[in-house]
């Protein structure tokens, strides 16, 4: 990714600190690293002719949602959640806050979110406060397998393409299950694999080899889901709109890409990253899927 320049003026204004040391462990954690990311989003409105102080999310919508489709997948995720205004949402590894935010302005939901990673946690909460949603959201770093919140402190909970990353899958749906009150739903998106035996081409967007890659099938996640307590009640595959914008994406020239856009984030093997999850997509071997899950 190229780095940003030094902010001047109104743009290097920040309502929140920002943590400059990364609190770099894990593979996980060095993947998702980004210097200077606030920064690099700021420059990159600004210099799409968007306004940062405030900033409207829906200018957001394109480089802060880090999964296949994007905006639409969220809203897809969010219809299906369907939480009441007020509501007491978690978003598991929730980014730079993407969905958050939607679930805050277009539900009036009180969403807290949660990561790995200290930078994306605090650009979330710096992008909500000049997003006004600073009342709606919150952020937090801590681990989807070990969340620092009482028994049932949530009415509902979303986590898009984030069980990629994480391993034990049994005890990460047992700590939602913990967190949710009895009949909570919990709405989840993640990358799952179609067949056992063929293996990814790396770097893909969640991982950059196969060590820190943890695909499951739907049916394992339909299982472990169970073994927490849950009912799966609905299952959706969005394979075609990934498909549809990985063309778009392709159509691009090899050094082009849109001013806004989650590279951004990614980094600058975006490219090679969204272009081997597509083949995998089109080979079948793995799909995008929503399930949405609910606590007895
Ligand atoms: C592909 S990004 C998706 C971010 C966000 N949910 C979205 O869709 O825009 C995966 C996110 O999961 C986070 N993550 C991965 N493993 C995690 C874990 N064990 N605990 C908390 N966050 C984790 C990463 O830091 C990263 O922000």
């Amino acid at each position: 990714m190229t780095e940003s320049t030094e902010v001047t003026g109104p743009v290097a204004e920040v309502t929140t600190p920002i943590a400059v040391e990364g609190e770099v462990s894990t593979p996980v954690a060095r993947h998702y690293t980004r210097n200077a990311l606030l920064s690099t989003l700021l420059d990159a409105l600004v210099a799409a002719g968007k306004t940062v102080s405030p900033i409207d999310s829906d200018d957001l919508a394109s480089i802060d949602e880090l999964h296949a489709g994007g905006r639409t997948a969220t809203v897809r995720l969010a219809d299906l959640l369907a939480p009441s205004a007020g509501d007491r949402v978690l978003d598991l590894g929730c980014g730079v806050g993407g969905a958050s935010r939607y679930l805050a302005r277009y539900f009036g939901a009180q969403v807290t979110g949660v990561d790995q990673s200290r930078d994306f946690v605090d650009v979330a909460q710096e992008l909500s406060a000049r997003a006004g949603l600073g009342e709606l959201t919150r952020f937090e770093r801590a681990s989807v397998t070990s969340l620092p919140f009482e028994k049932e402190s949530f009415d509902s909970a979303v986590m898009l393409h984030v069980g990629m990353n994480v391993e034990d899958k049994a005890a990460l749906c047992a700590e939602v299950s913990r967190v949710l009150r009895p009949g909570g739903r919990f709405a989840l998106y993640d990358v799952m694999r179609l067949s056992v035996e063929d293996e990814l081409t790396y770097p893909v967007p969640w991982a950059s080899n196969s060590g820190m890659s943890f695909l499951e099938q739907p049916a394992e996640y339909h299982r472990v889901l169970t073994g927490a307590g849950f009912d799966v009640e609905h299952e959706a595959d969005l394979r075609e709109l990934a498909l549809e914008q990985a063309a778009r994406l392709h159509e691009l020239a090899a050094d082009e890409l849109p001013a806004l856009g989650p590279h951004l984030v990614i980094g600058d093997r975006f490219r090679v990253k969204a272009e081997n999850l597509a083949k995998a997509i089109g080979a079948g071997l793995v799909s995008p899927v929503q399930l949405l899950a609910v606590r007895s």
